[in-house]
């Protein structure tokens, strides 16, 4: 099949739905959102503004400035524990495209690809588009969101290319432990299977610590790990992100770069080597804010009669099972029209997200008590009825 029919077979997503139906309505709170609240930190738009000013307004080489992959190389090093080179590493339009580019280079007619769900977006439609078969793999609330290796094992097969992780992950907030890692890392060598490991978040952790897939012993020729400046630095709108490989697999999408993107745009790229280089307190700060927030919100759904909820150990999200109360799509339509809060439908993230909501705590400390508040008269109405 064609992209183009296979973009025929995607359906909408079940967050731009709901975002349609609450941009229609007056006084909602919306706790969909996944993107930081924050601004941009000072120090790296002025890095933009100066880059415009000094003439950074041209092409740069397609897989990005060398000055922004040699701040990669040793930040990957230093806070990864990554060791590589700078044809190792390539920039791209945000993790977004990373992903893109990772997926693929790597997945070919047919090949099945293994998704943990309830998992991001993005994933599957972009294994459909490859020519990929995606397979759902179950990660199940009662492990509180971490993946175990006999489960994964129970969906591969003779096909299966790759497994795509996620930690931390959206929309769980899980991060997963070193040691589960290493189980998947030695599934991974057993299978000759390719990990293409999404660290998007990996810098909003409250407990535990983010350990990358490709720092563990062996692992760095057979994952590609996807990064974003755009969860860190609150820098959505600037779309930068960077991916890590083999060489053999940057040079491939080296070629994708050049024919879809080009290179991403030059004076965010100096933005990017401010954010690198510059202070890293702001990144504190916004961590702190969101750890408020969590717990806040955490606290506040254990309260709730027929609601369970995991406590997310990094991310903004927190995904409560609310299956006592009815489907995913219903409860989130009953919480938008009778509470006006948006949350999205847990089955936009695969059919095991199916009986959760996720709640974005990406809004002020003081919108999120409201939202609280709201949710909580919601829900008890709806227990009545
Ligand atoms: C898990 C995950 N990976 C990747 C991305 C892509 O983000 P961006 O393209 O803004 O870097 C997102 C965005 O929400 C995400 O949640």
């Amino acid at each position: 099949m064609s992209i183009s029919e296979i973009l025929d077979q995607i359906p909408i997503s079940g967050i731009r739905r709901l975002f349609e139906l609450a941009s229609r309505m007056a006084d909602v709170i919306n706790l969909g959102i996944g993107e930081p609240d924050f601004d941009t930190p000072e120090h790296i738009k002025e890095a933009a503004i100066n880059a415009l000013k000094e003439g950074y307004t041209h092409y740069t080489s397609n897989a990005g400035l060398l000055e922004l992959r040699e701040a990669l190389v040793e930040k990957l090093r230093k806070e990864n524990n990554i060791d590589v080179t700078v044809d190792e590493v390539l920039v791209t339009v945000g993790g977004e495209q990373a992903l893109v580019n990772a997926i693929f280079t790597t997945v070919r007619r047919g090949d099945e690809v293994l998704i943990l769900s309830p998992s991001f977006v993005s994933y599957k439609p972009l294994v459909m588009m490859a020519g990929g078969i995606p397979i759902e793999v179950p990660v199940k609330e009662e492990n509180e969101f971490i993946p175990i290796t006999d489960d994964i094992k129970k969906y591969i097969s003779k096909r299966t290319k790759a497994l795509i992780i996620n930690t931390p992950c959206n929309p769980t907030g899980a991060v997963y432990p070193r040691k589960v890692l290493e189980e998947i890392a030695d599934l991974a060598v057993e299978y000759n299977l390719i990990i293409i490991s999404d660290e998007a978040y990996e810098k909003i952790v409250f407990e535990g610590e983010h350990v990358s897939m490709a720092s563990l012993n062996g692992m760095k020729d057979r994952v590609i790990s996807v990064f974003s400046f755009s969860k860190t630095y609150a820098m959505t709108g600037w779309r930068l992100g960077y991916v890590v490989a083999r060489k053999d697999l940057i040079n491939k999408m080296v070629k994708l770069n050049m024919y879809l993107v080009t290179c991403p745009v030059t004076f965010v790229q100096r933005a990017g080597i401010a954010a690198l280089k510059g202070p890293q307190d702001c990144v504190k700060r916004m961590v702190n804010e969101y750890r408020k927030r969590i717990e806040t919100v955490y606290k506040r759904l254990k309260e709730i009669p027929g609601v369970s909820v995991v406590k997310p150990k990094g991310t903004f999200y927190i995904f409560p099972n609310m299956s006592s109360y009815g489907k995913s799509s219903e409860i989130s339509e009953y919480l938008l029209y009778e509470a006006k809060v948006a949350v999205i439908p847990g089955n936009a993230f695969g059919k095991y997200g199916e009986g959760y909501v996720r709640i974005s705590c990406a809004t002020s400390y003081e919108k999120l008590i409201e939202a609280m508040d709201r949710i909580e008269r919601g829900l008890k109405k709806l227990r009545r009825v």
